[in-house]
């Protein structure tokens, strides 16, 4: 019998977590204009908000920290960080920022102008709105059963690489100054994208003479699937994937908040050097000289250790166990989630779960605040409220911070959501009361209303 899958690691220091009642969380939903966003953190149980600056470090982690040497230039700390990335993503030039989207910001504004289009398969939220900043177009083409929450395929983070070697012939090359993957596919459902793609949309951009980048967040966790899921790697170590999986590509953004374990940080890569010069100009300009980026000399310590612990065997295969174990539970019930499970998060969709409420009832920021209300659970919609009448998708996600929760925190997720399940019928839609100009999801203020019938009109 194979044994459980245990959390790799004990409990040196505990951050308690406050319970309240039914009666206060009705009233702090309240005081919050049903968006969780507004809520303060103490009055949650079990933060699935984000995984993002959410993980818990390490002995190692923190004791490098004390290590931080904060002078201003050439600080050992750089070296430190420098080498450990180039170490797994194999680049010439190592950039520090802030956190991911500053080193979004910083590769659009250098490489993109207006007219321009930037292929991923699916944009993060940030990473579009960066590249419209820019005035280029984001465009997504994920293969189509990406798209399909309930259909199991090994690698729905995919690119469609044919659509791609269209798209560039019709816009032309000149169009197209970089292609983007990203590793895995968060707004796709932390769905990881397969070595032989990665191949692929690597050779139809060396064909054209476009580089490849990747927004490699979940780098650890995409390099895992591909050990478990792809022929030939079942022997290889994750970090040997991941260095392979990088080669085929010429840069990369990074959030260290993510796979880096770290609470803050993030990076930028790139091979060419005048577009390191360039960059570098511009980190100048509003993060901070190019050896620190706007991070303290501990924060750099911090990620250098982080990488590499996220790309060690025992930590990934409870990572991706633990979601498992959370999708798997729930999806036993009944509940309709984007299958399979992704490697940060579970999403619900919430369009199956609640049919009776329209999208344009938010059927996700409905199950959201039910979710809190029955447990004191916050997760975060992505859907109608954040993308607007064009979103394909009411999901409701349930991201799990890397190493805080243990299992019987997930047991108890479990059984909140099927509390939850078995009342569906009574759950009311949603109707926005404020919304702000641009990113409204971050602000806007909802209140309960009827439509347990508007569905059969
Ligand atoms: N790219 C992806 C795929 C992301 O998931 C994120 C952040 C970013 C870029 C931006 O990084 O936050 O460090 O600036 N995702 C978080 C989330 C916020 O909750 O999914 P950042």
């Amino acid at each position: 019998m194979p044994r459980t899958i245990i959390e790799p690691f004990r409990i040196k220091s505990v951050e308690p977590i406050s319970w309240t009642t039914r009666l206060q969380r009705e009233q702090l939903l309240r005081a919050a204009y049903y968006n969780l966003f507004l809520l303060p953190a103490d009055d949650v149980l079990i933060d699935l908000l984000t995984d993002s600056g959410t993980g818990a470090m390490s002995t190692h982690q923190w004791a490098a920290m004390m290590e931080g040497d904060e002078s201003y230039a050439g600080s050992r700390s750089f070296e430190r960080f420098r080498s450990s990335v180039q170490d797994i993503f194999g680049y010439k030039h190592v950039i520090p920022t802030h956190q991911g989207r500053a080193a979004e910001r910083i590769l659009f504004r250098v490489m993109c102008k207006k007219g321009d289009v930037v292929p991923n398969n699916t944009h993060f939220d940030t990473t579009r709105a960066n590249v419209e900043f820019v005035g280029a177009e984001a465009v997504d083409l994920v293969i189509a059963e990406g798209r399909q929450p309930s259909l199991k395929h090994p690698f729905k983070g995919n690119m469609d690489v044919a659509a791609l070697d269209v798209l560039i012939q019709k816009v032309g090359r000149e169009r197209v100054p970089l292609v983007m993957l990203t590793v895995t596919n968060n707004s796709g459902g932390g769905q990881p994208v397969s070595m032989e793609n990665v191949k692929a949309v690597s050779a139809v951009c060396r064909k054209h003479g476009i580089p490849l980048y990747f927004d490699a967040c979940r780098f650890a966790e995409n390099s895992y699937f591909i050990k478990i899921r792809e022929q030939g790697y079942e022997k290889k170590a994750p970090k040997e994937i991941a260095q392979e999986m990088f080669s085929y590509g010429d840069g990369c953004t990074m959030s260290a908040k993510k796979d880096g374990l770290a609470n803050i940080g993030g990076f930028l890569c790139t091979n060419d050097d005048l577009l390191a010069q360039q960059e570098k100009n511009l980190l100048i300009l509003t993060e901070g000289y190019p050896t620190y980026g706007g991070l303290a000399g501990r924060d750099l310590e911090a990620v250098a250790v982080g990488i590499q612990e996220a790309l060690h065997e025992d930590y990934l295969e409870y990572r991706i166990a633990s979601t498992a174990y959370l999708g798997n539970h729930i999806a036993e019930q009944g509940v309709p989630i984007v299958q399979p499970p992704g490697g940060h998060a579970i999403y619900i969709d919430a369009r199956a779960f609640l049919p009776h409420i329209p999208p344009d009832y938010f059927p996700a920021v409905a199950l959201a605040n039910e979710l809190y209300l029955e447990g004191g659970i916050r997760s975060v919609e992505i859907g109608t409220l954040m993308f607007g009448a064009t979103a394909k998708m009411d999901l409701v996600r349930l991201a799990i911070p890397r190493r805080v929760y243990t299992q019987s925190h997930i047991d108890y997720v479990v059984e909140v959501i099927l509390e939850v399940w078995k009342k569906r019928e009574q759950i009311h839609g949603m109707k926005l009361t404020y919304e702000a100009p641009f990113l409204r999801h971050f602000t806007a203020k909802l209140e309960p209303v009827e439509v347990l019938t508007a569905a059969r009109h």
